[in-house]
């Protein structure tokens, strides 16, 4: 039932605040302070110890789900002192990768069925190591044949197009990351203030998705593009990655994400007054990078669209053309669930407007069920 909406893409990216709010529900256990200092993920507490003496933790996944699990792989890395590696299901098969006894493997699936994430999962079984999942449905393959896991709880998705599932994975994967990470001192901070921002975050959500009609007006101007790039890095790498991957699928425009600190091993030489380009530069420790890129770009007369957090437009953009979308700032490592919204509002809007199918993309499925 799509009630208010017209689409069900629409419909998933206005509740997030709702779907995220259900992902979080009974697990931030509330201290004396009234302030909520732990995580509880029930499907995880007995295997806690065993992740926090693994090896390594490998997040395997395919789309959207891939790029959730690299969108928290910094607070991962920071929080668990467990080195985190990144592998595409069908990447990991088709290398017969290593995987050892010794590792975590975390299976990242919305749909709990893809074909490729269960068979990289029945290869981790086969290696010994302890596996993981991180699923939105109950009772599917993934669910059943992880040793533990938590399911992200977001509610049926219909879209094609995954949207709150990913928010709810980043969040999912953010509380992974702090009850892995324990309540050891040297975390303490990091650790309040990601629950703080966590529990602020369905309110920081239903704020930006009143960038809405903003976004539309910016889909108006791209209607006719061939190409449009996103350009992110750190937390909002993975940002890059899954805005274009939204405009590709649904909007059927060529996209890519891009590394922004790989912007002059090659993607430089693209740019040109008519090439848009989306730059990521909310506020964290990459703040002074992306602004070096922004003029890097500038120079070379890039068309920009900057991404940048509320009352940094002024700064952020450095000339009359550039458009700037202001969101709020959260927690660095919750950033990423804030800034897909507008570019899920953009991909949305790209596709009605270009009058394709926007929940059900050619060629697509919704879950890929064979290899
Ligand atoms: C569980 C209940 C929830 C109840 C709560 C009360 C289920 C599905 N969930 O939630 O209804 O309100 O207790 O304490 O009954 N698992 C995997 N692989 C996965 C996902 C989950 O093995 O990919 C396992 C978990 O390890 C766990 C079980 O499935 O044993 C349920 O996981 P989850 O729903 O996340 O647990 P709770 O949040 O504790
Ligand atoms: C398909 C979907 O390709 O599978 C994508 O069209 C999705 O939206 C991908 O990200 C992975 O699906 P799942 O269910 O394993 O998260």
């Amino acid at each position: 039932n799509k009630g208010k909406y017209e689409h069900y893409m629409q419909k998933e990216i206005h509740e997030q605040p709702e779907s995220l709010t259900t992902t979080m529900r009974g697990r931030l256990i509330r201290g004396g302070s009234h302030k909520a200092k732990t995580v509880l993920l029930g499907g995880l507490k007995d295997h806690l110890k065993t992740i926090r003496r693994s090896r390594r933790i490998v997040f395997i996944g395919c789309g959207t789900s891939y790029n959730a699990a690299l969108a928290a792989r910094p607070i991962l890395e920071e929080l668990s002192g467990v080195p985190v590696t990144m592998e595409v299901a069908s990447d990991l098969l088709d290398r017969q990768g290593p995987i050892y006894r010794e590792d975590t493997a975390v299976f990242v699936s919305q749909s709990g069925e893809t074909a490729d994430t269960l068979l990289a999962l029945e290869y981790a079984l086969e290696n010994g190591a302890l596996c993981v999942g991180i699923t939105n449905t109950v009772g599917s393959a993934i669910a059943r044949h992880t040793h533990c896991g938590v399911h992200i709880n977001a509610g049926a998705e219909i879209g094609v197009a995954s949207t709150k599932a990913y928010t709810s994975q980043i969040v999912v994967m953010a509380m992974l990351a702090l009850a892995i990470g324990g309540d050891t001192i040297s975390n303490e901070a990091k650790r309040e203030a990601t629950i703080d921002g966590l529990i602020d975050l369905p309110n920081k959500v239903r704020e930006v998705l009143q960038l809405d009609q903003e976004m539309k007006d910016l889909a108006k101007l791209l209607i006719a593009e061939q190409s449009l790039l996103v350009f992110g890095r750190g937390y909002n790498y993975a940002t890059a990655l899954e805005g274009a991957l939204k405009v590709k699928e649904v909007a059927l425009m060529h996209s890519e994400g891009i590394l922004a600190g790989e912007m002059k091993h090659g993607p430089l030489a693209l740019v040109d007054e008519n090439l848009p380009i989306v730059v990521i530069a909310t506020r964290d420790a990459c703040f002074s990078k992306q602004q070096s890129v922004i003029q890097q770009l500038h120079a070379r007369k890039g068309r920009l669209i900057v991404m940048c957090s509320k009352g940094d437009a002024a700064a952020v953009c450095p000339g009359e053309s550039c458009r700037a979308i202001e969101v709020p700032q959260v927690e660095d490592c919750l950033q990423p669930v804030v800034n897909i919204i507008p570019l899920q509002l953009l991909a949305y809007h790209l596709t009605v407007l270009r009058g394709f199918n926007v929940d059900q993309p050619r060629n697509l499925a919704k879950s890929v069920t064979t290899q």
